[in-house]
């Protein structure tokens, strides 16, 4: 019963990797619909996309503070970031796409 075992690995592994891959590409789709219209030039402050530097003292605030600002909205961003079906993990995740380097 060797190879039904292997074989299954495999798939369990294929699934695996692909998953992750899909759940990156649905955070990219979501920064393109929702936040990319300010954060990718930095409108009126907004702190530009993979720009480690301006997001550091965002990130001191913490998770929380930062999740907060963007339900509720801060100064020119409007609340939600403009994204109609964002999860908090959405958001999460969001706000870790665009404050790491550039992939
Ligand atoms: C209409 C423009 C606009 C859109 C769309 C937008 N933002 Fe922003 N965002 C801003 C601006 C401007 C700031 C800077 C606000 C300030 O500090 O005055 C900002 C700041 C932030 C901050 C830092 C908040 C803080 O407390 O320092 C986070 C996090 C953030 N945006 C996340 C997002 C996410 C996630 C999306 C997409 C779902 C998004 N934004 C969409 C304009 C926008």
């Amino acid at each position: 019963m060797k190879a039904p075992t292997l074989s299954a690995i495999c798939v369990l592994l294929g699934s695996l990797i692909t998953g992750s891959l899909a759940a990156a590409d649905a955070v990219e789709d979501k920064y393109k619909q929702a936040c990319h219209i300010c954060h990718d030039t930095g409108v009126a402050n907004a702190p530009k996309v993979h720009d480690v530097e301006a997001w550091k003292p965002r990130l001191d605030k913490g998770m929380d503070a930062l999740l907060n600002s963007v339900k509720s909205g801060l100064n020119a961003m409007p609340p939600g970031g403009m994204c109609t079906d964002c999860s908090d993990e959405d958001y999460k995740a969001l706000i870790g796409y665009m404050s790491s380097p550039k992939p």
